[in-house]
């Protein structure tokens, strides 16, 4: 019988990993799965093993027979794999490590049987191709997947009606009288202007490295004529200083904006450095594992079950709560609340997220060979048909919310 090697697809910002072997080639991490040892548990065993990363989740991508060495074929099972951004610590097996980049030309050390592998996958993940050319990338994420601008109002008017509730109150006890405060990818900035009149005195900025989202975020707030509020472009990786007094600010507030980022752990070491002394950082992520119907509706459970592997498969955990907690123990944050939220999606008016949310993913998972039109469209359907009868209802998301602060230091508020 032809063995198993089973390899790990890495994707890091400067592309995707490789180990250099004895051979002085280079391989992608992974091997043997041991006696008895199933394929994803062999994958994370031999990838901290062999460079010390730990895997969180795997998303199978196929398998292929290859001749590895002359006369030796192996059949090899390629899995996308999430991890947590650090630089890999290899092992005494191998000699070094590259990120290989799949847009240039094959390295002359990687075996041609590689090389084939991560063509196939480029040909694959094709998500760069249907995003819209006005969508910007930031340098450490995919391109973000949703609809921005007057394009999602909808939905994003729906999501604020069934978290800000809970996300105010959270919120709430952390608000500085006056001082700085700033939004991290506000989108069409509810919470940016919710914070704006709550705290009359303080100058609260929204960022978001959407311009179409900021452009709705500026209509809405001078629709409501708030004063002490400004929207301007901006990325969680290039923060601004406040514009009051050109340093940071008191309090920093970034609403399911990790979700969408790969390198989480850097984001939030910049968020945490951008606060002043005694200022506050308040995060909320969510999980999509969390979401549940009553009774069970197929095609909620496949919509969500298909947004999580599109993520997998282009590097991001969209089950983000257990890193996100990680990072935060990582980067040795003051913790000064912590809080999971979950509501309940019951009318009409709230349930139809869920269809809208999934036709904004379906064009994508489709390119992504992750499920047939006809399948989309069925999916789609029933989302639209048998979810929305008057007896099933929903959970949202459930959420983690949390109140940091900078090792060391104690809240100033
Ligand atoms: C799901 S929306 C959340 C909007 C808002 N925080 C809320 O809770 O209503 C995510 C927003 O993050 C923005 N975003 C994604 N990556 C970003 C980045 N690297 N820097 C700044 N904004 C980003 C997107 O453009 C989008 O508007």
């Amino acid at each position: 019988m032809v063995p198993i090697s089973v390899k790990g697809i890495l994707r890091g910002v400067r592309g995707i990993l490789f180990l250099k072997n004895p051979r002085g080639e280079l391989e992608l991490p992974g091997g043997r799965p041991d006696e008895g040892e199933d394929l994803e548990g062999a994958l994370r065993r031999e990838i901290v093993e062999e460079c010390g990363i730990k895997i969180h989740a795997t998303s199978y991508m196929g398998s292929s027979s290859f001749q590895v060495v002359p006369g030796q074929r192996v059949l090899i099972a390629v899995f996308d794999c999430g991890f947590t951004a650090e630089n890999p610590v290899v092992s005494n097996e191998h000699f070094g490590y590259e990120w290989v980049d799949p847009e240039r030309e094959r390295p002359a050390v990687m075996p041609h049987f590689y090389w084939e592998i991560i063509y196939r996958l480029r040909n694959v993940a094709t998500v760069a191709e249907v995003v819209p050319p006005d969508v910007r990338r930031s340098n450490h994420s995919m391109p973000y997947p949703l609809q921005i601008g007057f394009l999602d109002q909808d939905r994003l008017g729906i999501t604020s009606r069934i978290y800000d509730a809970s996300s105010e109150k959270f919120l709430g006890s952390f608000l500085p009288r006056k001082g700085n405060i700033l939004d991290v990818g506000c989108g069409h900035g509810q919470m940016t202007r919710w914070m704006a009149r709550e705290s009359p005195e303080a100058a609260v900025l929204g960022i978001d490295f959407s311009r179409q989202q900021i452009d709705v975020a500026r209509v809405d707030a001078q629709r409501e004529e708030i004063s002490n509020v400004m929207f301007s472009t901006g990325d969680i990786f290039e923060l601004p200083e406040s514009a009051m007094s050109n340093s940071g600010f008191d309090l920093i507030n970034c609403r399911f904006v990790l979700l969408h980022i790969q390198d989480r752990f850097h984001a939030l070491t910049n968020l945490l450095e951008r606060l002043n002394p005694g200022g506050i950082l308040v995060t909320e992520e969510p999980s999509l594992a969390s979401l549940y119907s009553v009774p069970p509706v197929k095609a909620f459970e496949e919509a969500n079950a298909l947004i999580r592997r599109f993520g997998l498969l282009n590097g991001i955990n969209y089950d983000c709560i257990e890193e996100v907690w990680d990072c935060v123990h990582r980067l040795n944050a003051r913790v000064f609340a912590a809080n999971f939220s979950q509501p309940t999606i019951w009318t009409p008016e709230l349930k139809r997220i869920v269809g809208l949310s999934f036709r904004q993913f379906q064009d994508r998972l489709i390119a992504c060979g992750l499920v047939t039109p006809t399948d989309a469209e069925r999916i789609s359907g029933d989302l639209d048909h048998e979810f929305m009868q008057g007896h099933v209802i929903s959970t949202g998301l459930r959420t983690l919310q949390l109140a940091l602060g900078r090792a060391n230091e104690e809240s100033g508020s």
